[in-house]
């Protein structure tokens, strides 16, 4: 986006790997980044749909939120350094939003850019992390708090992918697909409603649906200047709880962490907006048939505060919500005082879930 203004190139849906091949042997050098899962689980895929695109290294990553720092990034660009990698090689992300997130990082970086082209392998990847330019690494406690809007040549979306996934992966990046329901794509939340993402079959149109929205927003506004804070419902809370279980070593998901910060920020949009109360209702009942409720004590309360005035998402010391107006209808920049915050967080703790 900063340096290189061409449209980004995507193929979603069953296929898109083997699609990807003519594009990929256009490239003279191709280093792949992966991290230890997708090298195992993924990597054998890759190779089998696309046994003539020569990769002539892979860079190996620890798996998790905790390969997205500082150190994994200096292990990468000094990989590139000894190879001699130059500006006409290709870097490929093969994995989840880790992946695509500090690979896109480091080759937008190392010797001021190389292209990049990402295949996302999570489903969080698919629908959200791949798509839109945001690459970076968490840094202190703060996730995401160094890094650069640079768009990837293209993003290849396969379904193919998902099969390789564990259930907590399948969880995570469900949190993501039904935000887009929520925020924006009523049909989509149609689909999602009152199932249980482990009786969902068609993910070919589910991914499709919610990758395209996550390309239509990012396509109308790519710095997050307006209609992209949508993306944010759920995670100004969200993230401050994802935040705190890190810095106190008992990591969770981000798709967790965001269902809960989607119940907190439902409760905030329903006394901030007139909300139909059968729509609060099915949001939380949707949510919680699958997430388990996390066991968070009124006394993490001042230290979730904390986190969430370090957010990227506050302005002058005033901290701006994205939330919804009613199902499929998100508004963002809205002003919400700390009190408000607090009985949201006190919902989430004092409501008895289904789980
Ligand atoms: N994941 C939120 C965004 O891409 O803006």
């Amino acid at each position: 986006m900063l340096l290189d203004t061409k449209p980004v190139s995507y193929m979603i849906g069953n296929g898109a790997l083997d699609m990807s091949e003519k594009g990929l042997l256009k490239y003279p050098r191709i280093i792949m980044l992966v991290d230890e899962n997708v090298e195992k689980h993924c990597l054998p895929v890759f190779r089998a749909h696309l046994p003539d695109v020569k990769i002539d290294h892979v860079i190996t990553i620890k798996s998790g939120e905790r390969g997205k720092n500082l150190e994994q990034s200096i292990h990468i660009w000094d990989e590139l350094t000894r190879l001699q990698v130059d500006r006409d090689a290709l870097f490929l992300n093969l994995g989840g939003g880790v992946v695509t997130d500090i690979g896109g990082f480091t080759a937008s970086t190392y010797k001021r850019g190389i292209p990049f082209i990402n295949f996302p392998t999570t489903l969080l990847g698919m629908a959200d992390a791949a798509i839109g330019g945001k690459t970076g690494i968490d840094y202190g406690a703060y996730k995401n708090q160094v890094g650069l809007f640079v768009d990837p040549v293209s993003v290849i979306i396969d379904p193919i992918f998902l099969n390789t996934l564990e259930d907590h992966q399948w969880q995570s990046g469900f949190a993501e697909v039904m935000k887009y329901g929520l925020i924006m794509d009523r049909d989509l939340w149609s689909i999602l409603s009152g199932q249980d993402y482990h009786q969902l079959e068609d993910w070919d149109k589910i991914i499709t649906k919610a990758a395209r929205d996550k390309i239509d927003i990012v396509h109308h506004d790519a710095l997050e200047k307006g209609m992209r804070k949508n993306l944010n419902f759920g995670h100004t809370i969200g993230h401050a709880i994802e935040s705190y279980y890190l810095m106190h070593d008992k990591p969770i998901t981000h798709g967790q962490a965001i269902a809960a910060g989607m119940i907190c920020e439902t409760w905030i949009s329903s006394k901030i907006f007139d909300i139909e109360c059968t729509q609060t209702d099915e949001i939380v009942e949707m949510i919680d048939l699958n997430f388990e409720k996390f066991d968070i004590s009124e006394a993490t309360i001042p230290e979730l505060l904390d986190l969430m005035r370090q957010d990227k998402k506050v302005r002058e010391g005033q901290l701006k919500f994205s939330l919804i107006r009613k199902i499929g209808k998100a508004t963002h920049d809205i002003e919400v005082n700390m009190d408000m915050v607090v009985d949201s967080i006190k919902y989430y703790i004092n409501r008895n879930s289904v789980h």
